[in-house]
């Protein structure tokens, strides 16, 4: 594509200073940043899914403000969850022929005509924390581990609830669970991760779903719809647990935890009765929600890692070094297995939040006080 052959001599001059930060990573004050750095002439198009959820706002601050940290120049758009908008976003930037995209789908397998006419356009594309399906055009995929996500989720519960004591007592508890999009790899894998080890318990008994719906297909919620959480919250309440309460409330999302708070305040549930509600993403409300007792648990995505791990791979690509990848194995996406950074999520709680998310710099005491 346009400036190859800048690119590789570019990158030959580079490679020892990016050698320095670590496999072309973007970070640490050895990169050459801004004006001259090693991405002036050069732009990254982000294509991010939505605003309406805080982890994609500070995905795509972070990722711009480390890539233009490194000179390049970004454009920045997001889609608000519309499919067609996303498309519309990724063909004009390849009409603007952008040197790189960086892409969180919307709808993982609906960008296949774009994406392959981004590859005939010589524009390399980086999956960012969920898997672009069924295309060769993906060249990286920067993402957590995403069954890693469930099997935190479900380990918590375990814990939380010590199913092995209940499950020697006799004693049960009640569930429910909301799951991912379905459009979404993502919360496929997140799934897997939460049954591999709670199935047991519903199996012998410990966990009891009184709706009976326990497959992916019967508890996913497209496009993690926060009220569609609540509506099928609602309606759980008022039926199968007209008489008896929800125990656990094992939700895939922050946004699914704050639908089935309003639908528990609704149907009348008090401290006295609350049940433990999971999270994902470590959203400032979540945590306030978990210092208060409205959330027990979520699942802390440091946003700033991850976009240095996807920059790392921008600035390999288009300097012609390799990027650093720690899974060649797990994500296969229909066509090829995609090379992976899978970094690692972690479970924040009341006992562990401000040692993680205080003292490591992602909330200030004053963010979560407010
Ligand atoms: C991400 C999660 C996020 C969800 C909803 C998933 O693809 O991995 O972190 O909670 O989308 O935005």
């Amino acid at each position: 594509m346009k400036k190859k052959l800048l690119a590789l001599s570019l990158s030959l001059a580079l490679a020892f200073s990016l050698a320095a930060c670590g496999n072309g990573g973007s970070g640490g004050s050895d990169s050459p940043s801004g004006e001259g750095g090693v991405g002036e002439g050069k732009t990254v198009g982000i294509a991010m899914p939505t605003q309406s959820s805080e982890r994609w706002i500070k995905d795509g601050d972070n990722m711009k403000a480390q890539l233009e940290e490194l000179g390049y120049e970004v454009k920045l758009q997001y889609a608000e969850d519309d499919v067609q908008m996303q498309v519309s976003q990724i063909e004009n930037f390849v009409a603007q022929q952008v040197d790189c995209l960086v892409i969180a789908a919307v709808d993982s397998g609906a960008l296949t005509t774009v994406e392959a006419q981004a590859k005939t356009a010589g524009i390399p594309i980086i999956a960012y924390d969920r898997l672009l399906m069924d295309t060769d055009a993906v060249s990286y995929y920067a993402s957590f581990d995403n069954k890693g996500v469930g099997t935190a989720i479900a380990n918590y519960i375990v814990e939380a609830k010590d199913l092995e004591a209940a499950k020697a007592a006799g004693e049960s508890y009640t569930i429910e669970f909301f799951m991912g999009s379905p459009d979404d790899n993502n919360a496929v894998l997140l799934y897997e991760g939460i049954m591999e080890v709670l199935q047991p318990y519903l199996d012998d008994g410990t966990l009891v779903c009184k709706s009976g719906r326990t497959s992916f297909d019967e508890t996913c919620i497209l496009r993690w719809s926060q009220e569609e959480a609540q509506k099928n919250c609602e309606n759980y309440l008022s039926g199968f647990y007209a008489d008896e309460d929800l125990d656990i409330a094992c939700s895939a999302f922050d946004g699914f935890a704050y639908g089935i708070r309003s639908a528990l305040e609704g149907a009348g549930y008090t401290d006295a009765n609350w049940p433990l509600i999971t999270g994902q993403d470590a959203e400032l409300m979540a945590v306030k929600n978990i210092i208060s007792g409205k959330q027990s648990m979520t699942i802390y995505k440091d946003t700033r890692l991850l976009a240095d791990k996807a920059v790392g791979m921008v600035n390999a690509v288009l300097t012609g070094t390799e990027p650093e990848v720690n899974d060649t194995t797990t994500y296969d996406n229909g066509v090829k297995v995609v090379p992976s950074y899978l970094c690692t999520p972690v479970a924040v709680d009341k006992s562990n939040y401000e040692e993680l998310l205080v003292d490591g710099g992602y909330y200030t005491a004053e963010d979560l006080a407010g």
